[in-house]
């Protein structure tokens, strides 16, 4: 008997096989209907062994509905394994991590509290917004960093004087850790993000390490794209060579990512927990190691 079954969200259909294929696990995929008004219909097609059971399934939009979906298939889950983890390789709502405003609802501890009702005894989650996010679950958690994978992607390109770039000081620290993996030095940018509006500003002025260099801007996700957008614009105007971008997770909503392209952004680069065209970096490495 294998150690683990891999439960597969439908979400995370390709990270869930090569996560299972990692973990010498079997896979049970999940099948899923959406009724007419709305509401999901979920079925396991397999009955798991009884062994540890990970869940994976990330949420991204839409995000309420992958949520529901999610826990609903843990709580089937767990009518069949001794322990439910789940990797929530993109976890939403994480944003909502405190009251910004008074009044605001913090909905992540909402979440957390689901999950733990739920069953869950473990929450994998990948480059979660903040750490905040992760205090309210009461259970066993872990935020495992895909910025060596991205990092590692950036070394095979042939970047002139590569500089890496936090589009804000709350990812100060995440460019210091990219930057060292490449060898070279890392700047955070000043943003300002209007709390009523969501509108992004640059506050920075100048810096004379961008001129002439490569730059790769690292953010752990791309929404709107407005923060890249605002950043790349300053950068360009510091007469930089070429900008990239490195995110873990591209949400990329509406056309962000040809507003970002316009902005005059080289290549975007994001890791597959969230699928797409831009998501060329493998996590389930990563993940593995967290699990096992
Ligand atoms: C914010 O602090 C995050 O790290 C991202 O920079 C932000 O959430 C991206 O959102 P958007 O693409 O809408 O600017």
């Amino acid at each position: 008997m294998t150690k683990f079954t891999v439960l597969s969200g439908s979400s995370s259909e390709d990270l869930a096989k090569k996560l299972a294929k990692k973990l010498g696990a079997n896979l049970i995929k999940s099948q899923l209907r959406i009724f007419p008004d709305g509401e999901s219909k979920i079925t396991l097609m397999k009955k798991p062994q009884k062994n540890k059971i990970i869940v994976i399934q990330s949420t991204y939009p839409p995000v309420d509905e992958k949520l529901i979906q999610t826990l609903a298939i843990i709580s089937k889950a767990k009518e069949y394994g001794i322990e439910v983890v789940a990797v929530i390789p993109y976890m939403g709502y994480a944003r909502q991590d405190r009251e910004f405003l008074p009044g605001e609802v913090i909905t992540m501890k909402v979440i957390a509290n689901l999950f733990k009702s739920v069953g869950t005894s473990k929450i994998v989650v990948v480059d979660i917004h903040s750490m905040m996010g992760l205090k309210y679950f009461n259970i066993k958690t872990k935020n495992v960093s895909a910025i060596p994978d991205l990092a590692k992607y950036f070394s095979k390109l042939k970047l002139k004087n590569p500089l890496v770039v936090s589009p804000d000081q709350g990812g100060k620290e995440r460019a210091r850790e990219f930057a060292k993996f490449l060898k070279t030095e890392s700047i955070s940018l000043e943003k300002r993000r209007d709390r009523k509006t969501g509108k992004v500003k640059i506050k920075s002025t100048s810096f004379d390490e961008i001129a002439d260099r490569d730059l790769i801007l690292v953010d752990d996700m791309i929404s709107t794209g407005g923060s890249i957008i605002k950043a790349t614009e300053f950068l360009k105007k510091q007469k930089c060579r070429r900008v990239f971008v490195a995110c873990t997770h591209a949400l990329l909503r509406n056309d962000a990512e040809k507003k970002i392209k316009k902005a005059g952004v080289t290549k975007i680069i994001s890791t597959n927990t969230i699928p797409g065209k831009t998501s060329l970096v493998d996590v389930s490495s990563t993940i593995a190691k967290a699990i096992i």
